[in-house]
């Protein structure tokens, strides 16, 4: 039997501090109503003061642990897709690395926005073929509420912060990753991006006033691209894991809109039940919302061994990807 990359245990991390729409109705010209029916989101939690990213991420991999049964020093590699890191140097995987005490393992950050943690499951797969016996550790961490223009109804409605961990190892038991597919497409990186706090200029008061720090998006225009985009990546996955639409026992896509999601839903002819949603709960986390997904499926044990799981994102860059997975 072929070996493969499965999941061993999964955890998550939530900050406690929960925004409502209605709060948001006194920073921005907005309505419960409208990002209801607009995005599906109903809620997202932020981090207050102390909390960072390293930390959540740190939670969520502690659980992780915990649930695989595993000790911090079993872990070989540790990776962490984010955009928001504590800082741009030291990586967040060198934060969390020594936070758990995982002194045998090799740490990276991986930079592909909301499509990030399947980029790092399809990492760590690879990285699996060579060392099967390993564990590697994929997390994806996100504090975007430091990074959102309070005062921009186009973006401010839709973040949150949080992560989610995954662990994996080899094994030859049928089960694991099929496929994985990436793309991306930087021509039209200017669609959404955070334009300030690189290298490309020098950082200056001005910048800061004009909000080059903060995310900015052609939300209509992502939209559109994110619809095309994740479906034919969709097809694409169940074509090269010789699947049918129904034969998905379990759908996880990344949560960035409920129409979006919805869509898709229809597409693959799913029922309700097959596709994980928890958006109304966290709004987009971008590369935490499918490891919070996945961490809160598998708790509520609705994974069974061997179930179809398939996992498609879509992101700044942009970057777009897909996972299928057997439980
Ligand atoms: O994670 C990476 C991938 N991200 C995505 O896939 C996100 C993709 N984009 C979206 O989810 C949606 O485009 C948004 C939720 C951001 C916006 O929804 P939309 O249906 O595309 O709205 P729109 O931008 O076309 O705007 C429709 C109207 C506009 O008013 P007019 O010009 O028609 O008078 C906006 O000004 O809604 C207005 N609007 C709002 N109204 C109330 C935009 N934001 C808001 C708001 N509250 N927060």
């Amino acid at each position: 039997m072929e070996t493969r990359s499965i999941i061993i245990g999964t955890g998550s991390a939530i900050p406690k501090k929960i925004i409502h729409n209605k709060d948001l109705e006194e920073l921005v010209d907005t309505s419960d109503e409208w990002i209801r029916t607009r995005t599906g989101i109903v809620t997202r939690h932020v981090v207050e003061e102390g909390e960072t990213n390293s930390r959540l991420a740190g939670e969520a991999a502690k659980n992780a642990l915990e649930m695989a049964g595993l000790s911090p020093v079993d872990i070989n590699l540790i990776i962490v897709a984010t955009l928001t890191p504590d800082m741009p140097m030291p990586s967040v995987a060198c934060l969390v690395q020594d936070a758990i005490g995982a002194k045998q393992a090799g740490a990276f950050d991986l930079a592909a926005t909301c499509s990030g943690f399947l980029y790092g499951l399809a990492m760590a797969d690879g990285y699996l073929r060579i060392h099967p016996d390993h564990h590697v550790l994929v997390i994806g961490s996100e504090v975007l509420s430091r990074r959102v223009n309070w005062k921009d109804r186009g973006t401010c409605i839709l973040f949150g912060d949080g992560a989610g961990a995954a662990i994996l190892t080899g094994a030859e038991n049928g089960r694991g990753i099929v496929t994985s597919h990436l793309h991306a497409d930087g021509s039209l990186w200017d669609l959404l991006a955070i334009r300030g706090l690189g290298t490309r200029e020098e950082v200056t008061p001005a910048q800061l006033e004009a909000g080059l720090q903060f995310i900015e998006m052609n939300g209509r225009e992502v939209f559109k691209h994110a619809v095309r985009a994740l479906e034919s990546v969709t097809m694409e996955a169940l074509e090269t894991a010789g699947w049918k639409g129904e034969d998905i026992d379990l759908f996880v896509p990344h949560q960035a809109n409920m129409r979006i999601i919805e869509h898709l839903r229809q597409r693959l002819g799913l029922s309700e039940e097959k596709v994980f949603i928890n958006i109304h709960k966290y709004g987009n986390t971008s590369a935490a919302s499918i490891p919070i997904a996945l961490d809160e499926a598998n708790r509520s044990g609705i994974l069974k061994p061997g179930a179809k799981v398939l996992m498609v994102a879509f992101g700044g860059g942009f970057t777009w990807g897909s996972v299928a997975m057997k439980w």
